[in-house]
C-alpha cells in the first residue's frame, strides 16, 4: 500500500516527502516541476536513504492519472499539487482555476474510480480571509481575496460536498499559516521558480545581495511595531504534521479542517532581526506602502491539531531562520539541468 503525493518535489512536499518515508511509508511521488526543480528527487534519496516511484506527470492529464493508480496500489493521498502565487493569480485566474480546480477534480474522479476515498488537502491560511479576530480556529467565517485563495476555498466545499454525497470519505483539510526554513540537512528549501513573493525568500535574496534592500509594505498596522504579523511554521513541522494526518485517515470518516501553526505570531520586523542575529548577516530594509491584500494579523489556534492530529509545532522563529539561511547557502550557485 502506498501514499500518492501530488506536487511531491515543491518545497511542503519534498519536506512531507521526507518524513513520510522516514515514518516508514511507500510512497508514489508526481510533479511537473512548474515549482520546482528534478533535483529535489536526488535531495529526497539522499536525506533518507530511500527509493520510491516518481512520474513526471501533471494532474491535468488524466491519462497519466489513471496509470498512476492502476500501476500501484493507493491506499491515500496527499495532494499539493497547484498553483500557489497570489499576485499571479490575480493577473492569470483562468491558469489558476483550470489548473487547480480541474485538476483536482481530475484526481478526485479517478480516486473514487479506484476506490481510493483517503484524501489529506494542501488548504491554507487564506481561506479565513481578513480576521475579525486572532488567534483563527477552524470554525471562522471562510471568505478570500484573490482566485488563489478562492480555489483552497472551491477545493474545500467541492471536497465537504463529496463527504455528504458519500460518507465512505476521509478527508482532513490542513490549513497552513506561513511556512519557512529548510531540511537540516541543507539539502531542501524554499527554491520557488521565478522571483519570490513570500518574506523569507526575499529577506534571503537580501542577505546575499539578490537584491539590494528587503521592501516592507506598510509600517502602520495596528500591530506591536506598525508591521505585518504572521504565524510562522517550520517547514519540517508542517511536514510531520502530514504523517500525523496520513494516520488519523484511518481512524475516522468524514472531513475536518486543522490549522497547522505555531500559535505564535511574528511582525516583520522581529523576523528581520531574529533572522540578522541568528546568522549573523544583515538586511537592509525600507518600507513602502502596504501590499493590496494584505491582513495586519494573522496566527493560528493549535487546539485542534494538538487534540485531533496529536500534532504541535516543535521548532522555534530561530531555527527557521538558521535552517532557511544553511538550505540557501547548500543551494546558492547550484545549476539543475532542465
Ligand atoms: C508575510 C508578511 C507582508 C514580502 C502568503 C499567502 C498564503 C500562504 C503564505 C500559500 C506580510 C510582508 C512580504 C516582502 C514584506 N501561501 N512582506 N515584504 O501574504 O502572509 O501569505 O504566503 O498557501 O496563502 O497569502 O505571506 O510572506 O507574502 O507576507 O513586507 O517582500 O511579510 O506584507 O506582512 P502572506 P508573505
Amino acid at each position: 500500500m502506498s501514499i500518492l503525493v501530488t506536487g511531491g518535489t515543491g518545497f511542503i512536499g519534498s519536506h512531507t516527502c521526507v518524513e513520510l518515508l522516514e515514518a516508514g511509508y511507500d510512497l508514489v511521488v508526481f510533479d511537473n516541476f512548474y515549482n520546482s526543480k528534478p533535483s529535489v528527487l536526488d535531495s529526497i534519496v539522499d536525506i533518507t536513504g530511500k527509493g520510491f516511484k516518481f512520474y513526471h506527470s501533471d494532474m491535468n492529464d488524466i491519462g497519466d492519472l489513471e496509470k498512476i493508480f492502476s500501476d500501484n496500489d493507493i491506499d491515500c493521498v496527499i495532494h499539493f499539487a497547484g498553483f500557489k502565487a497570489v499576485g499571479e493569480s490575480v493577473e492569470k485566474p483562468l491558469m489558476y482555476y483550470s489548473n487547480n480546480i480541474t485538476g483536482t477534480l481530475n484526481l478526485l474522479n479517478v480516486m473514487k474510480d479506484h476506490n481510493v476515498k483517503k484524501l489529506v488537502f494542501s488548504s491554507s491560511a487564506t481561506v479565513y480571509g481578513v480576521p475579525k479576530k486572532v488567534p483563527l480556529t477552524e470554525d471562522m467565517p471562510l471568505s478570500v481575496t484573490n482566485p488563489y485563495g478562492r480555489t483552497k476555498l472551491m477545493i474545500e466545499d467541492i471536497l465537504r460536498d463529496l463527504c455528504v454525497s458519500d460518507p465512505e470519505w476521509s478527508v482532513l483539510l490542513l490549513r497552513y499559516f506561513n511556512p519557512v526554513g529548510g531540511h537540516k540537512s541543507g539539502l531542501l528549501c524554499e527554491d520557488p521558480n521565478g522571483i519570490p513573493n513570500n518574506l523569507m525568500p526575499r529577506i534571503l535574496d537580501t542577505a546575499f545581495g539578490i537584491q539590494e534592500k528587503l521592501t516592507v509594505f506598510g509600517n502602520d498596522y495596528d500591530t506591536v511595531d506598525g508591521t505585518g504579523v504572521r504565524d510562522y511554521i517550520h517547514v519540517t513541522d508542517l511536514a510531520k504534521g502530514h504523517v500525523n494526518a496520513a494516520r488519523k485517515l484511518d481512524a475516522f470518516r468524514g472531513i475536518e479542517a486543522v490549522n497547522l501553526g505555531t500559535g505564535r505570531g511574528y511582525s516583520v520586523l522581529e523576523l528581520i532581526k531574529t533572522f540578522e542575529r541568528v546568522n549573523n548577516v544583515s538586511v537592509p530594509f525600507e518600507f513602502a506602502p502596504r501590499r493590496p491584500g494584505d491582513v495586519a494579523e494573522c496566527y493560528a489556534d493549535t487546539k485542534k491539531a494538538y487534540d485531533f492530529l496529536g500534532w504541535k509545532a516543535e521548532l522555534g522563529i530561530e531555527d527557521m531562520c538558521r535552517d532557511s539561511y544553511v538550505a540557501r547557502v547548500n543551494h546558492s550557485g547550484r545549476s539543475d539541468e532542465e
